[in-house]
């Protein structure tokens, strides 16, 4: 099964991939996290990358096209994956077009996506997402808030959405996979919400 997660930043991709990976064995990939991963490197491409990130800017498509091919050619992959935060325009989408079962659109709205981004924790060790907190509840390793959680950041990255994410919704519309969400709710309702369109 390969499922495609859309949606704004804060809608909740993120948490809702490490949910589905679970119950369904298949991995979680990440744009972000894989560019985050890069970052993390410290290698010219990471620099480039976490520049433009911490903008809330898009990352060349050629650079995010060349670090998920990578990773999809890996092994696990094969079964199927749940993939949330690519692709982010129409080049990506139309250029690097990969054939998924269900594509699920997280509706919400801009006020929400704010404070939840304001608010929300990540684990340096594992990875998991909080909506707050200090410690992980898996792997006890220390929550830090991403650099791109920043007001100015985040304010940037919704209207990239809007501009340039936002209008290829309608492109897997036409491929009749398209399957839309209410992200407002609870993270169990919305997860309710997912599985029952798969
Ligand atoms: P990325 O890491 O993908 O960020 P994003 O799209 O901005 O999305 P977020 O990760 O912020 O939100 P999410 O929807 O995953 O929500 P989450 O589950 O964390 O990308 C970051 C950057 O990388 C981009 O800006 C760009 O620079 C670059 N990049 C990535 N992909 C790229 C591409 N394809 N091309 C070019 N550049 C690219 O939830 C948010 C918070 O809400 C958490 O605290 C969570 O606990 C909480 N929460 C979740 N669900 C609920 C709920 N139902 N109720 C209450 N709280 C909830
Ligand atoms: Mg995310």
């Amino acid at each position: 099964m390969k499922i495609l997660l859309l949606g704004p930043p804060g809608s909740g991709k993120g948490t809702q991939a490490g949910l589905l990976s679970k119950k369904y064995y298949i991995p979680h990939i990440s744009m972000g996290g894989l560019l985050r991963d890069e970052v993390g490197r410290d290698s010219v491409t990471g620099k480039k990358i976490e520049k433009v990130m911490n903008a809330g800017r898009l990352i060349p498509n050629e650079i995010v096209g060349d670090v998920l091919k990578k990773r999809l050619s890996e092994e696990d992959c094969k079964r199927g994956f749940v993939l949330d935060g690519f692709p982010r325009n129409l080049e990506q989408a139309k250029i690097l077009d990969f054939e998924f079962d269900v594509a699920i659109s997280m509706e919400l709205d801009d006020d929400i996506a704010v404070d939840r981004m304001a608010r929300r924790r990540q684990c340096k060790g594992c990875g998991k997402i909080f909506a707050e907190g200090t410690k992980c509840d898996e792997c006890r390793s220390e929550l830090y808030q991403r650099d791109d959680d920043k007001p100015k950041a985040i304010k940037q990255r919704l209207k990239v959405y809007h501009d340039e994410t936002r209008p290829i919704i309608e492109h897997y519309g036409k491929k009749r996979i398209l399957k839309t969400v209410d992200a407002s709710q609870s993270v169990e309702n919305v997860f309710a919400d997912i599985t029952k369109q798969l």
